[in-house]
């Protein structure tokens, strides 16, 4: 039976760079999740017959999560709603999925890299029938029927059993429970030379893959163990757990320190990976080398050619602005087009379908193509293995070869948490109002060149977004970014970005850090992130 009950607007259910985002403990809030969810169906126009797919990382409250969307989703007419049993999908399984079944959109229950638990955080966020994040015309109608909600539809109905297979029955509507991994690795079958992964596993190349404890898990065992052979056990932490085991499930060098440790140590394999909490970020560490997201990006698109999925070329790649420039050195030596977009997947949305770009990268560990709308860190890794297949060399030789071809564009980003909003608010308009004033001043030992807000001019729907971030370039081939994070859920997280461009042959393997020095002094120069912080370093670097 269906029921109406009253609302009333929650205030700050505003999605951010993906998604609402907030504290499990809010989230599980009497109507918060039911006046957010109702306020997507009024933002898409209903959901009267449509097809949708939904599924989440695992984290605490996923289950009941998914059961409460179950039913407002058949409350409010929708003809299926197709679930990963248990309501498990990654992020780029659950983009996958709604392309594939022609699904009208889908719903993704995920904080990604955030941790989970009843203290930590949630998440939510709509996909649309391309499979992608929903773009801001979109999220800026859900927001706006946050704050005007009265009335939410349910259904009393008993929960519906998640971990069967098969068509369930809930009021009118089908529950369609399906494996999670399934046609995600068909996908994946298609893409790459699983063959030749096979063969190299087979010839002795170990690989460690952690999936610290999130849903990449059950995805990584199919793929890499069952399927193409690697040792039993080299998946780590396979099991989706609510609290991901108390870890923070970000694959970066802070997060993943056992990763890091096992490929820096006397026995480590040749490879080792990991992905994050909803699975579509990676991390790339080959023996005794880190290779930066950045970097990654840009052996991605040097190399994609040599897997089937991708040997006609590439049309483009995308990046982020944060991102550096090493793929767009890449892409120049290919004669095709890089782009910058602003920090969030959904950005590339755009380009992808319109066949502008093939594949897409960020910083923030994120790479994917047009194989789905998400960015993958499975994919990410496959690709990888079938570079390494089809070169036949270690990690470490595919950046030598990498760098000496096109330069090492040295990177680093650090990060400033938990600070108070109105002093990170403050740094960034202060600096915004004097950017006409710096080129051509002096900011430690560097000179600004150019110094912009970045602004972007979608090429395909011409929609405009501002504010993106502060970019300000040196003479020599240095760049800073300054923005503050749209995922964080405490206070303001303060991102400064860091790279240069190395071509010496002879400076090649210098300690990052020691690497961009005279950088993070021209930052400091140009926008006094410690005295006005307090601060005296950065939360993480990566
Ligand atoms: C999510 C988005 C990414 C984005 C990242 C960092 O993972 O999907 O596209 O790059 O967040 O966002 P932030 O605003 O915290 O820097
Ligand atoms: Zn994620």
């Amino acid at each position: 039976m269906t029921t109406t009950i009253a609302t009333k607007p929650i205030a700050g259910q505003k999605p951010g760079t993906s998604g609402l985002r907030k504290k499990t403990a809010q989230f599980m809030q009497p109507g918060y999740l039911e006046n957010f969810v109702q306020s997507i169906w009024d933002g898409i126009g209903g959901v009267i017959g449509k097809t949708l797919v939904l599924g989440g990382d695992g984290r605490f409250f996923n289950d009941r999560a998914a059961q409460i969307i179950l039913r407002m989703a058949a409350a409010s007419g929708a003809a299926k709603v197709i679930v990963g049993q248990n309501a498990l999908l990654s992020t780029p399984a659950a983009s996958h999925l709604i392309r594939l079944r022609g699904a009208d959109g889908g719903i993704i229950m995920s904080a990604s890299h955030n941790p989970g638990g009843p203290d930590e955080d949630f998440g939510v966020k709509y996909n649309t029938a391309n499979g992608g994040p929903a773009p801001e015309s979109v999220t800026n109608r859900i927001f706006a029927a946050t704050e005007s909600i009265t009335q939410y539809l349910t259904l009393e109905a008993d929960d519906i059993d998640l971990s069967a297979l098969g068509t369930h029955q809930l009021g009118a509507m089908a529950v369609e429970v399906v494996d999670p991994v399934t046609d995600y690795q068909a996908l994946m079958e298609t893409l790459f030379d699983f063959d030749a992964i096979r063969a190299l596993i087979a010839g002795g190349f170990q690989l460690r893959f952690d999936a610290m404890h999130a849903v990449t898990g059950p995805y990584a065992v199919a793929i890499l163990e069952t399927t193409l052979g690697a040792a039993p056990g080299s998946v780590v932490n396979a099991v989706p757990l609510p609290d991901f085991g108390k870890g923070h499930p970000d694959p970066n060098p802070v997060w993943a320190r056992d990763l890091m440790d096992t490929m820096f140590g006397t026995a480590a394999p040749d490879f080792g990976a990991a992905s994050d909490g909803d699975g579509d970020r990676n991390m790339i560490v080959g023996r005794g080398v880190y290779v930066t997201p950045s970097d990654s990006l840009a052996v991605l698109a040097a190399n994609a050619h040599l897997a089937p999925g991708y040997a006609g070329g590439l049309k483009g790649v995308a990046r982020s602005m944060p991102t550096s420039c090493a793929v767009d050195l890449v892409a120049e030596a290919k004669g095709i087009k890089s782009y910058a977009t602003p920090t969030g997947w959904k950005f590339f949305g755009n380009l992808l379908d319109a066949g502008l770009a093939t594949l897409c990268g960020e910083e923030s560990a994120g790479t994917g193509s047009d194989h789905v709308r998400e960015k993958d860190g499975l994919w990410a890794v496959l690709l990888w293995l079938n570079i390494l297949a089809a070169r036949r060399q270690s990690v470490a030789e595919v950046m030598h070869d990498h760098w000496a071809e096109y330069g090492r564009v040295y990177y680093s980003r650090h990060d400033y948490e938990a600070i108070d909003s109105d002093i990170a608010n403050t740094l960034i308009a202060d600096l915004r109002g004097r950017l006409d004033t710096l080129p051509g001043t002096a900011a430690g030992a560097l000179t600004v060149s150019k110094a912009a807000d970045f602004a972007y001019d979608d090429p395909v729907d011409g929609s405009l977004t501002e504010k993106q971030g502060i970019e300000i370039t040196f003479e020599g081939g240095a760049r800073l970014v300054l923005r503050l994070s749209g995922t964080g859920t405490e206070g303001a997280t303060l991102r400064v970005y860091l790279e240069r461009l190395e071509v010496q042959r002879d400076q090649m393997d210098q300690d990052a850090q020691a690497a961009l020095a005279p950088v993070v002094t021209a930052a400091e120069a140009l926008a006094e992130i410690r005295t006005r912080t307090g601060r005296t370093a950065p939360d993480v670097m990566t």
